[in-house]
């Protein structure tokens, strides 16, 4: 039986570049990943193997994104709210709808939680905070 696959590498690709290219000039993003990202030729690959690996279960991302974000001084449920923000912008230039429906979807419960164990990790004696726009 023929597998249909949600979405090609190149889409997957694409997708990733363009988000990064509109966080990368974003006034409320950009700052915070200039400080933290030395190497984009680095960043853009593992990112890209991140979301091959969730929508295309290529499995060729193994790392641990938990860690990464904890260890980020000063995220807020702002930054995280913008930053799906401009996800969905990306995605809403898609023309395969699956794709895109899945992509968001993915988006706002990752984001949800790396939020959730931002705050665990960071104020553990504080009650989490669910995202509003997630
Ligand atoms: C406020 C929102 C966010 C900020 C500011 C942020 C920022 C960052 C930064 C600075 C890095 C490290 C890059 C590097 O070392 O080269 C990173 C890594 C990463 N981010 Fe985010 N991120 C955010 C939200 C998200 C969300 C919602 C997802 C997934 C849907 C995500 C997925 C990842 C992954 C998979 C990595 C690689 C982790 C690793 O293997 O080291 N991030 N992020």
């Amino acid at each position: 039986m023929p597998i249909t696959e949600l979405c090609t590498e190149e889409e997957i690709k694409h997708l990733v570049h363009s988000f990064y290219a509109k966080v990368r000039v974003d006034p409320m993003l950009a700052p915070v990943f200039a400080s933290h990202v030395q190497d984009w030729d680095a960043h853009l690959p593992k990112m890209v193997d991140f979301w091959s690996s969730v929508l295309r279960k290529t499995a060729r991302y193994r790392g641990t994104p938990m860690p990464t974000h904890a260890a980020l001084p000063g995220l807020t449920p702002t930054l995280f709210e913008r930053w799906l923000e401009l996800f969905r912008a990306t995605t809403a230039a898609q023309p395969n709808q699956a794709f895109r429906e899945r992509a968001d979807e993915v988006a706002r419960r990752v984001a949800q939680s790396l939020w959730f164990g931002y705050q665990l990790y960071r104020e553990p004696d504080r009650e989490p905070r669910a995202l509003t726009s997630a």
